[in-house]
């Protein structure tokens, strides 16, 4: 019944925007100054319950289908109309807030954040999530639509196209409103279990709805400047004439030697399948396997024989070609039969060899696999060939640790520098930061504004700009460790020279002795770092670096390579690594070494720095974090 109302609703509004709308300009009055919430500004934990039911989904799909206009179906069949998408707020209201458009006839199609309906005058607030404000729609007497208005249905987190003019606002609360000429039902939403209310809601609440948190402002605004941080990571590294390389998901080498890999396995695939028994019929057998490569053999012995007959004329070419393409069939069903990993899954029996350890060989890739933990090492190896590079993906952590600061998957950007060392290591990492801090400070002020209020509540952009354009403190491991034991203030972990610094040793560092400034910490001990940084000439430490700044801590951390064959055969010797898993990574070293240095960028806490959002799962679109993959 309400599917059927809401579609009659669309077909209407589509018969209505082709009329020529009635001038609101003249009648529009001022729009009172009451303060209209907006969504999900962090305060006050708000219990709400959470619930969008089916019947409720496949609603909005039916609408969503029924929503082109003639004017989309005729760009949709014209193969020359060029590319073009429908203006979005943000371009309607430009630098100027949209003065420049008053008098412009303009579609507005997003989501209602409120509505006020009343008699004469309602009062739309749309956000198409292009910019942190919406624009406000302004429904003054009958207009095409209106009846959607009437019946409520137009209500918080529907979907609406709205046509109307430009016009200067009388209230004083923004520049321009839109005077509306129709209104276009898309997609309802029922205002009594739609999860998003106009109160505020926590960050921690909004993390259980993840599908409909990008429509509230914090989300909003987190995404639309963790998109320009990366289109300004995109933008330094090529203006410097680095090349962007894919590295591989899936691996078999551990880059950090942490043992903190997610394992890649199809061994256990159907282990909890229906019945054992039900799998096991899908199992081929030992004989199954025999059956299939004898068959295989005695095609070949025909194959053979055709192809001796041909030679004295006796057998054709299509009856050679036939008898091939047969064989290569039966070779190939042998072949699978036996690497079957639900062969060796039978029954939920593990494969194992002779002495009882899980035989890989029969795994997916032939050998323990794992997610990547970082790009590196095959960054390395374009770096080794192209001079610099740079990759930017997910990696992956199976460290339990439920902090503020860790993901289970992270984006990382690593850049790999050939020719270099670890001071143009350094020299990179700060620019690259200093010019992501100038690119949001210029393109995301409205959302810096609103972070600055909402969330960091301090003079936030001024110290990012104040970071962007002065020079980062730059200490080795040793002058940090005196600093945090000259500290007067007690930490948790007490420091000595050997042991890695804790997150609360590195802020001190950059929030106190540094004042909020970033700093770049070098030289660390051997033995707290990875097996491929360069050893310095000390013995006890190697080139690395990392770069601590205020609230986060660590942001990136890199090191010069080692280029040295015997030193890094030693090192992978002395940290317990298999040399011979290796081997490409050496053979860098045994053709062609060139000193190369590179480091690594945790984008989310990267995202965390520009906005000061606490917590790093309200950073990344969907956090993966212990007991935690939902949607
Ligand atoms: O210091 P990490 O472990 O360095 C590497 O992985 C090197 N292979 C990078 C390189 O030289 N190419 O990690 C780099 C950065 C850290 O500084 C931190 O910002 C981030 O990645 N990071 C995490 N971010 C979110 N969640 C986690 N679990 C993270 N672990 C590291
Ligand atoms: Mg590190």
């Amino acid at each position: 019944m309400a599917l059927m109302t809401t579609r009659m609703m669309v077909r209407n509004g589509a018969e209505c925007l082709g009329r020529s709308a009635p001038s609101l300009r003249s009648v529009l009055r001022c729009a009172p100054s009451t303060q209209r919430a907006t969504l999900a500004s962090p305060g006050a934990p708000t219990p709400v319950r959470l619930g969008v039911g089916g019947a409720g989904r496949s609603m909005v799909s039916i609408r969503a289908s029924s929503v082109t206009t003639t004017a989309d179906t005729a760009a949709a069949t014209s193969a020359s109309a060029p590319f073009k998408r429908h203006e979005r707020i943000a371009a309607i209201k430009g630098k100027d807030q949209g003065k420049s458009r008053v008098g412009d006839t303009v579609q507005l199609r997003g989501w209602v954040r409120t509505v006020r309906a009343q008699k004469d005058l309602s009062f739309i607030e749309v956000n198409d999530g292009s910019s942190l404000s919406g624009i406000q729609a302004v429904v003054n007497g009958d207009v095409p639509g209106r009846e959607h208005l009437d019946a409520g249905d137009i209500t918080t987190g529907a979907a609406v196209v709205i046509k109307g003019i430009v016009v200067e606002s009388p209230g004083g609360k923004q520049a321009v409103e839109v005077a509306v000429e129709s209104i276009k039902l898309i997609g309802g939403a029922d205002a009594s279990t739609f999860p998003l209310q106009k109160k505020r809601h926590t960050l921690e609440y909004l993390r259980s709805i993840a599908h409909l948190r990008p429509r509230t402002n914090t989300i909003g605004a987190v995404t639309r400047v963790r998109n320009q941080l990366a289109y300004a990571t995109h933008t330094f590294f090529q203006q410097h004439g680095f090349q962007y390389v894919n590295t591989p998901i899936v691996t078999a080498s551990d880059c950090e030697g942490a043992g903190e890999q997610f394992q890649v396995t199809t061994l256990i695939n159907g282990i909890d399948g229906p019945s054992v028994a039900s799998a096991q019929s899908n199992v081929a057998s030992e004989a199954d396997i025999t059956a299939a490569k004898a068959a295989a053999a005695e095609q070949g012995v025909v194959v053979k024989t055709l192809k001796d007959a041909k030679k004295e004329g006796k057998a054709t070419k299509e009856e050679v070609d036939e008898a091939v393409a047969e064989l290569l069939a039966l070779k190939a069903k042998a072949e699978s039969l036996e690497n079957s990993p639900a062969a060796a899954a039978a029954g939920g029996d593990i494969p194992r060899d002779a002495a009882g350890a899980v035989d890989y060989g029969k795994d997916f890739f032939g050998k323990p696999s794992y997610l990547t933990v970082s790009g590196q090492l095959n960054a390395e190896i374009y770096a080794c060939a192209m001079r610099d590079v740079y990759t930017f993906g997910p990696t992956f952590r199976a460290e339990n640790s439920n902090t503020s600061r860790h993901l289970a998957e992270f984006w990382m950007v690593e850049p790999e520098l050939a020719f270099a060392d670890l001071q143009d290591d350094m020299d990179c990492a700060e620019a690259y930061l200093k010019h992501c801090l100038t690119h949001v400070l210029e393109h995301c002020d409205e959302d810096l504004e609103f972070f600055e209020k909402n969330i960091s509540k301090d003079n936030l952009r001024e110290r990012l700009r104040g970071v962007a354009t002065s020079d980062f403190a730059r200490i080795t491991y040793t002058e940090a460790v005196d600093h945090v034991l000259k500290a007067k203030k007690k930490f948790e972990f007490p420091v000595e020279w050997g042991c890695d610094l804790q997150s609360e040793h590195e802020r001190y560092l950059t929030e106190e002795v540094f004042k909020n400034r970033p700093v770049i910490v070098r030289d660390y001990p051997k033995a707290v770092k990875a097996f491929y940084m360069r050893e310095n000439d000390d013995g006890k430490t190697v080139a690395a670096m990392d770069v601590l700044v205020p609230k986060v801590g660590e942001l990136m951390g890199g090191s010069q390579r080692e280029e040295r064959l015997d030193v890094l055969e030693r090192r992978i010797e002395e940290v317990g690594l298999e040399k011979e898993s290796y081997w490409w990574y050496l053979d860098l070293r045994r053709y062609g070494s060139v000193p190369h240095a590179g480091f690594g960028l945790g984008f989310e806490r990267l995202v965390q720095y520009v906005t000061g959002v606490e917590n790093i799962r309200d950073v990344i679109p969907f956090p993966r974090y212990p007991g935690s993959a939902e949607f």
